[in-house]
């Protein structure tokens, strides 16, 4: 049996005031639940605070992107012994603005992946289609490539760290959200590829979120899917209430 996972991606919102109202306000809403996953992924800059606010809490935090090195002259980089010690238990890794505003390549995600798996931390590894791969059919081929590519080289031991996380580039902060049948085709297929990667045990062992416009409204029907165990939210994870509801509506 697969524990749902819910995680807030802020990306690059918030200031020291909100990040720490918001990790407050959770806090306060999610205390009872215990059947759900929780983590939320606030910029670096205010792991330290949030942090702080989560303390006793059931919740978890993640980095939204970490480097592969362990230390030294990377100017503007932060390595996973920061995260660790910022008390970060999850990263967010292949994410789509990473991939398509930022530049980065599946073979610079596979790395800081390795990395991360090492450092102790546990990567939410995002795949996704273009929404031209999507009309142009490609969308089994691209994601199946990318998470190729990203988990290359992994152990079977080490693959047991990660989440994936398929969101289709063409729902994320669109408001339109993949229906829980195309996001499950994904999932499923996902999940046929690691077990011809890794093995049956480990293919039923992961678990794969949907990220994309989730929101309250949707998150029941997602949910619903064989395949969907859980969601990376990003425009919902930034209001209390809404964020708390998903959390409630899958505990
Ligand atoms: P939205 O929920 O705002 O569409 O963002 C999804 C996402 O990119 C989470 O990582």
């Amino acid at each position: 049996m697969r524990k749902p996972f819910i995680a807030g991606n802020w990306k690059m919102n918030t200031n020291s005031a909100t990040a720490v109202a918001l990790a407050a306000g959770l806090v306060k809403e999610l205390e009872s639940v215990e059947t759900v996953d929780v983590a939320v992924c606030p910029p670096f800059v205010y792991l330290q605070s949030v942090a702080a606010a989560l303390s006793a809490s059931n919740i978890a935090m993640g980095a939204q992107d970490v480097y592969f090195e362990g230390n030294g002259a990377f100017t503007g980089e932060i390595s996973c012994e920061m995260l660790k010690d910022c008390s970060c238990s999850y990263v967010i890794l292949g994410h789509s603005e990473r991939r398509h505003v930022i530049g980065e390549t599946d073979e610079l995600i596979n790395k800081k992946l390795k990395a991360a798996i090492a450092g102790g931390l546990m990567p939410i590894f995002c795949v996704g289609e273009l929404l031209e791969e999507r009309d142009g059919g490609k969308t089994m081929e691209v994601v199946e490539s990318q998470v190729r590519k990203g988990l290359e080289g992994l152990c079977e031991e080490r693959i047991q760290a990660v989440t994936i996380a398929y969101e289709p580039v063409w729902a994320i902060g669109t408001g339109r959200t993949a229906t829980p049948e195309q996001a499950q085709e994904v999932h499923a297929m996902i999940r046929g590829l690691l077990e011809k990667m890794f093995d049956k045990t480990i293919a039923e062992s992961l678990r794969i979120q949907y990220g994309g416009s989730a929101k309250p409204g949707n998150t029941a029907e997602l949910m619903a899917q064989p395949d969907v165990d859980g969601l990376l939210v990003g425009g919902a994870s930034l209001k209390v209430d809404d964020f708390a509801q998903m959390v409630k509506t899958v505990a």
